[in-house]
């Protein structure tokens, strides 16, 4: 696919980190540089990378989407600002919300994503801030995926024959196409990053958008981020790839309080994988499950059905959507 991966043995982060400052310098030259930072590991490390290179020619942006997890914007704008590196706070919860309303198609609704934050959300960043470019993390994993015909992950443009630069006006800057996962890790922790960032669960640029089956709306987002965030708790020390919960759009007969209650379903899975292309689920304890049920049927009102999904990747795929 014209893009040649650097294995994680042959990656010396040294290295890659020095070409990659040099490469970005020279490329943006004078000029400024923008980019969006979800705190995840890719987006973070380019983040770091540019802020090396450019300084505060780099304008670091962190779009509130609405589709985050709980609290997740203030916590990574401040630990970035502990870093030492400035991050302007974008709500365009409206923008998304709107763009989504009413789609339901798994790939319509990446599409929705994608152009309300390059076209909507980002166009607007860069044509205020006169930024030539925009830097993004955009992994190998991501382009295979994509040019696979798998899922079109939201960041791919090029790859799928759209010039950024005639879109949107702005050309794209991709420092980590060639690694994957484990090897983005890496670089990640020489650049001086916190382990709770290097080590951090994947996270899928739609947020919980690519864990709703149906509709997306502000409810609907409430309810997989609170399941989220007891997943999160409950599997944090399991030591698998990714975890999460999945909110079904179809409802259940359930039961509370001797009445019926036709209710939610929410829907588990936990990943053993080494970089996402496949995966098997972690055989967890029956404890644990037992655990998750309560918790989740308990904490999250209106859910009255707990699953936990025995299927590998593939056929399945880590997220639902
Ligand atoms: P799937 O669901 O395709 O996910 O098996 C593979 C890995 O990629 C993440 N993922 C995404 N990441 N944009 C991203 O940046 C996306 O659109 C996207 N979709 C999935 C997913 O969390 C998993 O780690």
């Amino acid at each position: 696919m014209g893009i040649k991966e650097i294995r994680l043995e042959e990656l010396s982060p040294e290295k890659f980190i020095e070409d990659k400052v040099k490469e970005i310098s020279s490329t943006v030259g004078n000029g400024l540089a923008i980019n969006a930072l979800s705190g995840g590991v890719d987006s973070s490390t380019v983040t770091i990378l540019a802020h090396r290179a450019l300084g505060d020619r780099l304008k670091t942006h962190f779009v509130s989407n609405g589709l985050m997890r709980e609290k997740e914007p203030e916590y990574i704008v401040s630990l970035f600002q502990n870093l030492g590196v400035k991050v302007g706070l974008i709500n365009a919860e409206e923008t998304f919300f709107d763009a989504l309303k009413g789609v339901t198609d798994p790939e319509e609704k990446r599409e929705a994503i994608t152009q309300a934050f390059y076209k909507d959300v980002f166009g607007k960043l860069v044509r205020e801030s006169s930024a030539k470019y925009l830097l993004q993390g955009t992994n190998y994993t991501d382009v295979e995926e994509t040019v696979a015909g798998v899922k079109r992950q939201h960041n791919i443009l090029e790859q799928l024959g759209i010039n950024p630069e005639e879109v949107y006006g702005y050309k794209v800057i991709e420092p980590l196409i060639q690694l994957r996962k484990s090897a983005i890790r890496k670089v990640a922790k020489a650049l001086g990053l916190p382990e709770e960032i290097y080590n951090r669960l994947p996270f899928p640029g739609p947020a919980l958008a690519a864990r709703i089956i149906g509709e997306v709306t502000p409810e609907r987002v409430a309810i997989v981020r609170k399941a989220t965030r007891i997943v999160e708790e409950e599997l944090h020390s399991i030591g698998a790839f990714q975890y999460l919960a999945i909110l079904h759009s179809d409802k259940v007969t359930g039961l509370r309080e001797d009445k019926r209650d036709y209710g939610m379903q929410i829907e588990v899975r936990c990943w053993d994988s080494k970089d996402a292309v496949t995966g098997s689920p972690t055989r967890l304890s029956y404890d644990i499950l037992d655990r998750l049920a309560e918790r989740i049927t308990k904490e999250v009102a209106g859910v009255v059905s707990v699953t936990y999904n025995i299927t590998p990747k593939p056929p399945s795929t880590i997220e639902a959507v």
